[in-house]
């Protein structure tokens, strides 16, 4: 989907950044519940959302029960590996709050990296039909422009029919699964958590490639019905003093 260029939400510093997370999820599956009955999304792994699963783990008045949680990628290591992004939330979020066991979607990264992405492919299909309709999507960015396991370069850009794949990761170390832009097309919000003066400057090229003034970096092409970047102030582009 071509959606409209993203929305930029600029916040004081990282505990504000986090709070805002929240006030978007609880909208989100506001919505989503009022409309159709469950809230499915789906987290982000990296350090930058670990703050804002905390504050989520603590708000009161979610709606829990009908909500269901997916991943925007994971690496290719057990669920209890540090390096494991459905770890850090277990330990941030969803081992703090009352989530039915079955409505956790985990990518299974301790099997083999294809296996994992076919058996998440069959998952997405299932739980939220084709295409895979997320009702949020939370993601990082790398400082080289990459989001969720989608890096500059990567054949998984490319991937039109697929939901969830298992590219070459040379920049990431460890193989990893992905959605793949299709499913965060799909999305009916996808929200950005972007953090820091190291992200200056992919952060400044995404946003001018998402307005058509720049390269396409993998963050820009994500281009779903409705994109917020929640971004600090240290991670935009230092204004020009007048
Ligand atoms: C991952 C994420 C990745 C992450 C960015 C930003 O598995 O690491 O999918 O896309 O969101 O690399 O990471 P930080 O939040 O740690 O800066």
């Amino acid at each position: 989907m071509d959606g409209p260029p993203p929305e930029v939400r600029v916040l004081g510093g990282a505990e504000a950044l986090a709070g805002a997370v929240g006030d978007q999820w609880a909208a989100a599956a506001a919505e989503a519940i009022s409309a159709r009955g469950r809230f499915a999304v789906a987290l982000a792994g990296g350090s930058t959302p670990r703050r804002a699963y905390e504050l989520l783990a603590a708000r009161e008045g979610l709606p829990w029960e009908r909500t269901a949680i997916f991943f925007g990628d994971e690496r290719c290591v057990p669920p209890d590996d540090p390096r494991s992004n459905f770890a850090m939330a277990r330990e941030a979020l969803l081992g703090r709050v009352p989530l039915r066991r079955e409505a956790i979607h985990r990518i299974e990264g301790e099997r083999p990296p294809e296996e994992a992405a076919a058996r998440y492919e069959v998952t997405l299909r299932r739980e939220l039909g084709v295409p895979p309709r997320l009702d949020l999507v939370l993601l990082g960015m790398g400082s080289e422009g990459h989001t969720a396991s989608l890096f500059p370069g990567s054949e998984a850009l490319e991937e039109r029919s697929r939901f969830a794949v298992a590219p070459a990761t040379p920049q990431a170390g460890v193989r990893r699964v992905t959605l793949t832009l299709p499913a965060l097309d799909a999305a009916r919000q996808v929200v950005f958590l972007v953090a820091g003066e190291e992200k200056r400057a992919a952060l400044a090229e995404v946003l001018a490639g998402a307005r058509g003034e720049g390269p396409l970096l993998p963050a820009a092409r994500v281009r779903p019905g409705k994109a917020i970047f929640l971004v600090t102030a240290d991670a935009l582009p230092a204004t020009p003093q007048p």
